[in-house]
């Protein structure tokens, strides 16, 4: 395949730099070139400059050549947290909330993740697949790339394996790269609610080794809060599937302060999601870890709460904070990470460069793939996304709406609204 040179970017955001996850200042360099260009080979960045520069690559002469000028250019989105696979909305509880009900008080009553639980076990595969399907060619028209995506619907070693199996399906086909993520301690299944350590031993003993051994998730996750389950149980579920190989990450502090972030840290998680919760100990201590902190205001926003996490208290102190979206039907069914940039921005008082460092390159080291995702900088993949804008500020600045324009997954185009890109 010939050679692809986006040529003459109004803004190119490569956030190169130094290879470990931004803190601090850092978080707010995006190493932007003004007409900038990225020469692409075999999907991977061949070259990144200013266009005069890039043009004189000797690869540049036979390249197919894209004019981005109405555009600014940035790495695709890696989106660390989404629950992808569900069978149907929760318009209905959605509309409970509203008036009146809380999150917790509806998930007492056997809504909440069971009800979803519920209706996935009965869902075929393929209908399943075919909504995640739809779902993931509208992340790309977002700009993202790459996400993980989390099971946690099933509660059984069938459902959560149908779920895994949807996932492996969905990554194979492409065009987006998805990660996966076990998420059986979601909640306690309602066939074990009165005994909940009963659940804790069948995921320790049978269903991670499981999972682990058909090679089906590379992480495993555990809803650490109110209500579901404790840092001690999370401990267990964590320790044993780090020695089956899956990586642990934690949902925490979302409802209450448990003690997730803190055990977070201890364990060396690959990342701890939500925090809106966190206390001063905790924050100090997520600054020295080599957790991500992952900030989720998609599910603030939803559930019409108005405590967001801390952003700017960890930015602050030195913690590596991605974005996410937390895509699921529960508390946050938006798969538009531009929409999460401008959360981030007005509730948070995260800059914009801030949030699309946070948004890239942090969701890369999030999903331990920064090595090649994340940045646009020679060697890497070419997975980027453009935005009719003039300024990349604009992107949190216009919400509501989406400007994203193109998306190359692999330097192959995988949305395209201009028409421009040869198929
Ligand atoms: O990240 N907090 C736990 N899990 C999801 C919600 C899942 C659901 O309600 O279906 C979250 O917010
Ligand atoms: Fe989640």
């Amino acid at each position: 395949m010939r050679p692809l040179l986006i040529a003459h970017c109004r803004q190119l955001l490569t956030l190169r730099g130094p290879c470990g996850p931004r803190r601090g200042r850092q978080l707010r360099e995006l190493g932007i070139i003004l007409d900038g260009a990225v020469l692409i080979r075999e999907g991977r960045i061949e070259a990144v400059g200013p266009t005069r520069r890039v043009e004189r690559h000797p690869l540049a002469r036979r390249a197919e050549k894209f004019d981005a000028r109405d555009y600014v250019v940035l790495p695709g989105f890696v989106d660390s947290h989404t629950h992808l696979v569900f069978p149907s909305s929760r318009a209905d509880e959605y509309e409970q909330r509203l008036a009146g009900a809380t999150y917790e008080q509806i998930a007492r009553r056997g809504g909440g993740i069971l009800s979803t639980v519920v209706k996935l076990r009965r869902a075929s595969p393929d209908a399943l697949l075919n909504q995640a399907r739809g779902w993931l060619a509208e992340f790309a028209a977002h700009g993202t790339t790459t996400l993980e995506a989390k099971s946690g619907y099933g509660l059984d070693l069938k459902s959560e394996i149908k779920i895994l199996e949807v996932l492996r399906r969905l990554n194979r086909e492409g065009p987006l790269e998805i990660v996966s993520t076990f998420l059986a301690a979601h909640v306690v299944p309602r066939e074990y609610r009165r005994r909940p350590q009963a659940y804790v031993d069948l995921l320790v003993r049978r269903m991670i080794p499981t999972v682990a051994s058909r090679g089906l998730a590379e992480f495993c996750d555990v809803f650490c809060d109110r209500g579901a389950f404790t840092p001690a149980q999370a401990r267990l579920i964590l320790t044993a599937a780090r020695v089956c190989g899956l990586e642990p990450r934690l949902h925490a502090e979302q409802l209450a302060r448990t003690g997730g972030a803190r055990l977070a840290a201890q364990l060396h998680a690959v990342s701890v999601d939500h925090l809106e919760r966190v206390n001063r100990d905790d924050i100090r201590r997520l600054a020295r870890a080599n957790t991500i902190s992952t900030l989720l205001p998609g599910a603030v926003f939803h559930l019409g709460k108005s405590t967001y996490a801390p952003a700017r208290a960890l930015i602050d102190a030195g913690a590596a904070v991605a974005l996410a979206s937390d895509f699921n039907p529960g508390t946050s069914p938006t798969v538009s990470m531009p929409m999460i940039l401008s959360l981030a921005c007005a509730q948070m008082r995260m800059t914009p460069a801030e949030a699309i460092a946070a948004a890239t390159l942090n969701g890369a080291h999030a999903l331990r793939r920064a090595d090649h995702l994340g940045s646009l900088e020679p060697g890497k993949q070419a997975d980027l996304c453009a935005f009719e804008l003039c300024d990349y500020r604009e992107i949190p600045y216009y919400f509501g709406v989406n400007l994203c324009r193109w998306t190359l997954k692999r330097g192959q185009a995988i949305y395209d609204a201009t028409g421009r890109f040869q198929p």
